[in-house]
């Protein structure tokens, strides 16, 4: 069995352990206990520089800027490898700002996102210099005026768009479909009204561009494709009508990356490749041309390309460890392996039927021999973090790993059935440091007021 679906560094070491970064996984799971999970640093490092290559390959590089999805999982781990490889961030709280600010990203790299952003929440981001805002809906584009007047602060808009665009993805992750909650509405027109009232808000407001996040989890670039002709049909009007100028193209994330063996993958430079293409393609007169020519091998025009992965930035450079604390053999009916986490820590199972795979981190070499379930811990039927994998026996005291484990999973963690959450350790070169210590009883209760 391959370890396709684990971190670059993943091995098989002399004692059949699984081994991320010179570390033997079984070590680390009795030194810091479980469930734990482990970040392979060389392998989130790789990815930043792939992702970000692939799109300064094609298009100019000091016009392409990749923004890291913080949603996905950001700590000030992440934050200084993200921020070492010149990526920006998308953030959508005063707590993913707080972290940027503690790490020193520049604010001219940080977009603040969110269909429900509060006075506070833009006033902390105009106040430390954020320079981009995308706006999601009328109601805000007054707000963020009030605010930038107060503040004496002039900042670029880019106007999120709904554009009625199916992504084939789970209907949870599907966000710019016409019924979307997220981004103003082409179809019925809201959108083009929101353009020509930031435009009249000059210069206290300057729209720069447009901005669409049409889903996560996508393998089909059609979609993509389609997005393209959609926003940049939009910038056409709007240029022909006003004086708007197309400086920022925004086309979201949404990569979908593999969870199991077989599954689908989407290779970055298959989506740089698409997306560049379409865009020098398309009919759209791009302004500002610093070339007359279209040499599709060379930038041809001022705009500045801005992607927003998250998944595909930090999902398979992290595996999660659980111990086997039961094995419940319902005979003619399903083998159940129980661990200790669960839901808690990783609700997608729960939440979208996400599918993934297991391998037990002490038995590596061994053959798979039983199909079994693997339960979490909490309190809820539903907590079954994979429904069918094929494991070698499992006993209790075995540790299960599962692969691609840095998305979405710690970020949405939970102390349901007031349970702490799991330590998070980054692996290299043989060491392991944890960069989120095991929450206690007592962290957990620290905001609960008792007299
Ligand atoms: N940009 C915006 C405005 C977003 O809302 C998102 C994700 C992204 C970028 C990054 O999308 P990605 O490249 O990671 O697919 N909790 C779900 C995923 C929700 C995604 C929310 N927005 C899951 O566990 O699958």
């Amino acid at each position: 069995m391959s370890l396709n679906l684990f971190p670059l560094t993943a091995r098989v070491d002399a004692r059949n352990h699984l081994e991320i970064a010179g570390c033997d996984v079984v070590d680390l799971a009795r030194e810091f206990g479980t469930p734990l999970y482990i970040f392979d640093d060389a392998h989130l490092r790789a990815r930043a520089a792939e992702i970000r290559d692939a799109f300064q390959a094609r298009w100019h590089a000091s016009r392409s800027l990749v923004l890291y999805a913080t949603k996905a999982y950001y700590s000030p781990y992440v934050a200084r490898i993200f921020k070492d490889a010149g990526l920006g961030i998308d953030i959508t709280s005063e707590g993913e700002l707080e972290i940027a600010r503690r790490v020193g990203l520049a604010p001219d790299k940080i977009y603040l996102h969110g269909n429900n952003k509060t006075p506070t929440e833009i006033r902390a981001a105009l106040t430390l210099g954020v320079t981009h805002i995308v706006v999601d809906h009328l109601d805000e584009i007054e707000l963020l005026a009030r605010l930038a007047e107060e503040l004496r602060v002039t900042p670029r808009v880019l106007l999120r768009l709904a554009p009625a665009i199916d992504p084939h993805t789970h209907r949870h992750l599907a966000t710019g479909i016409a019924e979307s909650k997220f981004g103003l509405p082409m179809r019925t027109g809201m959108a083009m009204e929101a353009a020509r009232r930031v435009i009249e808000l000059a210069p206290r407001l300057t729209l720069v561009g447009l901005h669409a996040h049409i889903g996560s989890q996508i393998f089909d670039l059609d979609p993509y494709r389609d997005t393209i002709a959609a926003l940049t049909d939009f910038a056409d009007e709007l240029q022909s009508t006003t004086s708007f100028e197309l400086q920022e193209l925004d086309l979201g994330g949404g990569w979908g990356v593999p969870y199991t063996e077989g599954e689908n993958s989407l290779k970055v430079d298959q989506v740089a490749e698409a997306i560049v293409d379409t865009l020098l393609n398309s009919k759209f007169k791009i302004q500002n041309s610093t070339s007359p020519t279209s040499d599709l091998q060379s930038p041809i025009s001022n705009l500045k390309l801005v992607f927003e992965p998250g998944r595909a930035l930090i999902a398979s450079s992290a595996v999660a460890v659980y111990t086997v604390g039961a094995v419940k053999e319902i005979r003619g009916v399903r083998t159940y392996v129980a661990v200790d986490g669960g839901m808690g820590d990783n609700i997608r199972p729960a939440l979208y039927g996400a599918q993934y795979t297991a391998r037990i981190a002490n038995k590596m070499n061994e053959a798979p021999t039983t199909r079994v379930a693997i339960a979490g811990r909490y309190c809820e039927q539903g907590d079954i973090l994979i429904d069918k994998v094929d494991l070698p026996r499992v006993s209790v005291g075995d540790l299960i790993a599962i692969p691609c484990a840095g998305a979405y999973q710690l970020p949405m963690a939970s102390n349901y059935n007031l349970i702490p959450r799991p330590a998070v350790l980054a692996a290299r070169e043989g060491q392991a440091r944890v960069i989120r210590r095991r929450e206690t009883v007592e962290d957990m209760l620290r905001c609960d007021v008792d007299e």
